[in-house]
């Protein structure tokens, strides 16, 4: 991917008439533009498969499609979307390509990456993943003391916790065989100790998930599961250890079997991680065939980005809407809000997924970035946060886009899922309509606020795979909008190194006034007079 002077010149000169645009539509109401045309929602709404994303509810009119559209192309989406499935080294600052749409390829699907066969690689783990998930489900795997297994506990952080943290929760009603499935992933030890007190060692596994293996929380957490181990009389720990990474030698020095190792590749970023051997607990919980066809579901959404041009695509075209309110009316923030209980854990997923990817402040070439990068994600599910913090959606002072998603369809009652949509087409009709009262400002509501309604039947591990893989891509899209790279995550390094310092510095004679600020200082001695 060239970034030539011409390149620079279209972008600059996109983004200057989208800024003339902006003053023109600025004061544009929704309600308008729906009632002076009739086909606005059916023209902005796209189906893939069974998902339909409707954007029809956003400050945006042909013009400003057009304008967003010549701004994707201009900043090279079509060129980054190849060079994303073709293997390139898109994640520059530390040389390596970013895969994971290939995890999810159907076997057979013909990749070769440095003269490996990429889906021969995926499919032999999948493989492996399945022979040990049917043996887990017949009780033939048992623990030290020849007892079958019965509980698996994850440990592990960030991408090696959320994604299958949150697939485990969302897919309860796909629950197969009888294997409980906890996680652990907090260096508090609260979590773990309330996870081991409700636990039988000789019937449990830990799943140690870290791509890197040296991860403190995960080492810490996993150090302490072989103590209890230990300490409940299952000295055999190989037999209640799985590793799931990318650096084999540690898992083994770490004393996890050859038969236990289950392995991915550096080319699979941490966050995007769940569709590899880190998607384990999911196949545990769900079975082999759901998380296969949780894989299937993102592989639809992988077809779709990389195959509709940018004005029928639609993470190119969520991305663009995002930068729209970010840009240019300043919106700080993004909500995603799920009508489904299933989804509850989606806003903390996708705020590792956009908030570790894109909150950047440094472009692909080094310098230092002016304009603004990714929003705030947050969120919480539909009805509870209508009597939450939608007050400040409807009527404070920040412009708030958001996303809702919307079963259409009850697992249990149709009825009270009625009454669920209601609430949730309600919401994003009143942000849009808002509603004027001349004679009392508190019952007045400015509107105009623009969402995005993504719907389906149920959520079923397919859905679900599409949803994630829709948000994976807009989150890149967004990324090289703002020539950032989404892939990599230096951030969190600093933070990790101050406390190794803190941890060595603790345990040392005296604390010495120099290597530290006062108020780290103050509270590092008040942490030892408590703890004397
Ligand atoms: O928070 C930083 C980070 O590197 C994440 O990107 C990653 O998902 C998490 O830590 C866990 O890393 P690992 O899987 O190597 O333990």
């Amino acid at each position: 991917m060239t970034d030539s002077d011409t390149d620079k010149r279209d972008r600059i000169r996109c983004r200057q008439e989208l800024s003339a645009h902006y003053e023109q539509i600025n004061d544009v109401q929704m309600r308008d533009m729906f009632s002076t045309d009739p086909d606005r929602a059916g023209r902005l709404s796209i189906r893939i498969d069974d998902i339909l994303v409707d954007f029809s509810k956003h400050r945006v009119n042909d013009d400003t499609l057009a304008l967003l559209f010549a701004l994707a192309d201009a900043s090279g989406i079509p060129a980054a979307v190849s060079a994303l499935f073709s293997g390139e080294k898109i994640n520059t600052s530390e040389d390596r390509p970013a895969l994971h749409s290939m995890l999810r390829a159907p076997a057979g699907y013909r990749f070769q990456l440095e003269g490996q066969d990429i889906s021969a690689l995926v499919h032999s783990q999948l493989a492996r993943m399945r022979d040990f998930v049917q043996r887990l489900h017949h009780g033939e795997i048992h623990g030290a003391t020849g007892q079958a297994i019965n509980k698996v506990v994850n440990i592990g952080i960030g991408g090696s916790d959320l994604g299958p943290r949150l697939a485990v929760d969302a897919l309860h009603a796909f629950r197969t065989g009888d294997i409980d499935v906890e996680f652990v992933s907090n260096l508090d030890p609260q979590e773990l100790h309330s996870v081991l007190a409700r636990s039988n060692a000789e019937t449990t596994m830990f799943i140690v998930a870290s791509k890197s293996f040296t991860t403190l929380e995960t080492r810490t957490n996993a150090d302490a599961a072989l103590h209890w181990l230990k300490q409940h009389a299952c000295p055999d720990l190989q037999r209640h250890i799985i590793a799931v990474t990318s650096n084999q030698a540690a898992a083994k020095e770490f004393g996890a079997g050859d038969d236990y190792i289950f392995y991915f590749w550096d080319w699979v970023g941490g966050r995007y991680s769940l569709w590899s051997s880190v998607g384990l607990p999911i196949a545990v919980a769900v079975g082999m065939d759901n998380f296969e066809k949780m894989l299937a579901g993102a592989h639809t959404v992988d077809t779709h980005f990389r195959t509709e041009a940018v004005n029928r695509n639609v993470p190119v075209i969520l991305a663009l809407l995002s930068l729209w309110y970010n840009h240019f009316f300043k919106a700080d923030t993004h909500a995603v809000i799920p009508y489904d209980q299933s989804l509850r854990l989606l806003p903390e997923y996708l705020s590792q997924l956009v908030m570790e990817s894109n909150g950047k402040s440094v472009a692909r070439d080094g310098q230092t970035i002016k304009h603004r990068t990714s929003p705030i994600l947050w969120g919480g599910i539909g009805t509870n946060a209508q009597h939450a913090f939608f007050q400040l959606l409807h009527q404070g002072t920040h412009l708030v886009p958001v996303d809702f998603l919307l079963p259409l369809q009850s697992t249990s009652d149709q009825a009270q899922q009625l009454k669920l949509v209601s609430n949730c087409l309600a919401q994003s009709e009143a942000l849009m309509l808002g509603q004027k009262n001349d004679d009392n400002p508190n019952k007045q509501f400015p509107g105009n606020t623009p969402s995005s309604t993504i719907v389906y039947n149920k959520l079923t591990p397919g859905v679900l795979g599409m949803l994630i893989a829709l948000y994976e891509h807009k989150t890149f899209v967004e990324a090289m909008l703002w020539d950032i790279n989404p892939f990599d995550q230096w951030g969190v390094e600093l933070g990790k190194k101050l406390a190794r310092k803190l941890m060595q510095d603790f345990s040392s004679s005296e604390i010495s006034a120099s290597q530290h600020d006062a108020s780290t200082l103050l509270l590092m001695q008040e942490y030892l007079r408590r703890n004397k």
